[in-house]
């Protein structure tokens, strides 16, 4: 492979379509190997602007200028960062002779729960939890009843929990409707799923270009409110899980095809593997392996889009943990301990310019002999001092206390023992 300057009539270029942390990572990955970097989003100084050669701001739902930017551009590789762009502009910019990373009906399979969940059930014939799709309330009923309760109700267009919930009972269902209403408007679709009692779920980073597939170790993680809070890799798996989860990532990988990085998220119960959804791109939960991996997810997905070889090396277990801001704020802060910046942690902070409650803000990364001990230090270094909440169950017990309210159970503790 050839590296010809940034910025010259001939560099290669990467233009980004979505500027989060994810995309800041890539940027920096493509930075050092001498990568021009465009980095768009629909706000200013996103974390990727913040590291790139140009920033650009657009609306990234219009067609039109997302295509303009395109064809001013003129970039190398298109990298979809977000789920939330205009799909027929990815589309019509491929049509062009462009090069949509892993390609653009990729990107539309899998920004579409309908489309991708047909894909993978009815096409690939893989295992996942009984489904229905309904447009109406009657509907919504009806699908209830045949999947059975609790099942889990969720918009077919939306990302990080947005618009999605469990119905225990027939009562819930009025809710969970509103709940999806409120997030979907009203033109689109909702799934229904058999709520999965999984024993734990992963995502199964798998890189690939036209020569080769890898496939990182497993990362488990916990999720609370539809967003991810913790991750550790690798997760264990039984061998035979293992195996199943590779046979499922490749199938879905090689049917979507392309150049990149893939999060495939999968639950497990007993040697049981189900496909849940996958992303064409790195995964949140795979922030991981800026500590676990000679080859970061961001570094993988770089080296795949311009078919370098993927080879890596696994260095050491580790965990993440996420900073969520606790409120609404346009000047940011974000509080890290002191002992978040020792010789097996460290911290990323992704400089977003503005925070709302709940807004991921940075990273913390462990290593650690096992994921178990990186983890338990993640969550101590991290504040939270929950010491009674298990580690990924299913969904209806994900819940990691507050800071506050567990230094609230542990004055009680002490007052009332
Ligand atoms: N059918 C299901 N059964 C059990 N848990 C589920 C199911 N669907 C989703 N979940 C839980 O909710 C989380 C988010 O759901 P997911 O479909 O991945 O939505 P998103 O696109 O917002 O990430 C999953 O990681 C899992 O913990
Ligand atoms: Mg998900």
């Amino acid at each position: 492979m050839h590296f010809p300057a940034p910025l010259k009539s001939n560099s290669v270029k990467i233009m980004l379509l979505g500027s989060g942390e994810l995309g800041k990572e890539v940027a920096i990955e493509a930075q050092r190997l001498g990568i021009e970097v465009v980095a768009v989003d629909r706000y200013a100084n996103a974390p990727a602007h913040q590291v790139a050669h140009e920033a650009h701001v657009i609306d990234m739902q219009n067609k039109d200028e997302v295509l303009d930017l395109i064809r001013r551009v003129n970039p190398t590789y298109i990298l979809p960062e977000i789920e939330a762009i205009s799909i027929d502009a990815l589309f019509e910019a491929e049509k062009e002779g462009f090069h949509v990373i892993p390609n653009a009906e990729a990107v539309n399979k899998t920004m579409n729960r309908k489309n991708i969940r047909k894909f993978a059930a009815e096409e690939l014939g893989l295992k996942t939890s009984a489904y229905r799709f309904v447009s109406t309330f009657e509907a919504l009923r009806e699908a209830a009843e045949a999947i059975g309760y609790p099942c889990v109700v969720k918009p077919v267009m939306s990302s990080s929990g947005h618009g999605q919930s469990i119905a225990r009972t027939p009562e819930d269902l009025e809710k969970s409707w509103e709940i999806a209403k409120e997030a979907r408007g009203d033109a689109s679709e909702l799934i229904v799923e058999e709520f999965v009692r999984f024993d734990y779920e992963i995502t199964l980073l798998t890189a690939r270009n036209e020569k080769e597939t890898v496939f990182c170790e497993p990362i488990g993680h916990e999720q609370k409110d539809g967003d991810y809070i913790f991750s550790w890799q690798p997760a264990f798996m039984s061998p035979e899980a293992l195996s199943k989860a590779q046979t499922i990532a490749k199938k879905v990988t090689d049917g979507l095809g392309g150049r990149g990085i893939f999060g495939v998220e999968l639950f497990v119960k007993g040697d049981e593997v189900y496909f849940s959804e996958v992303s064409p791109r790195p995964h949140d939960t795979g922030m991981v392996t800026l500590i676990t991996q000679s080859q970061s997810e961001f570094a993988l997905h770089l080296r795949a889009v311009l078919g370098l070889p993927l080879e890596f090396t696994f260095f050491t277990p580790g965990a993440s943990a996420a900073y969520k801001a606790k409120n609404e704020s346009v000047t940011p802060i974000v509080h890290v301990d002191d002992k978040a910046f020792s010789k097996d942690s460290f911290v990323r902070i992704f400089g977003k310019p503005e925070s709302h409650e709940g807004r991921r803000m940075a990273v913390l990364l462990t290593m650690a002999a096992s994921e178990t001990e990186a983890l338990a230090k993640a969550k101590e270094r991290i504040g939270y001092l929950d010491d009674s909440a298990p580690v990924t169950r299913v969904v209806e017990e994900h819940r990691v206390e507050s800071e506050e309210s567990c230094v609230i159970k542990k004055v009680f503790k002490f007052i009332f023992g």
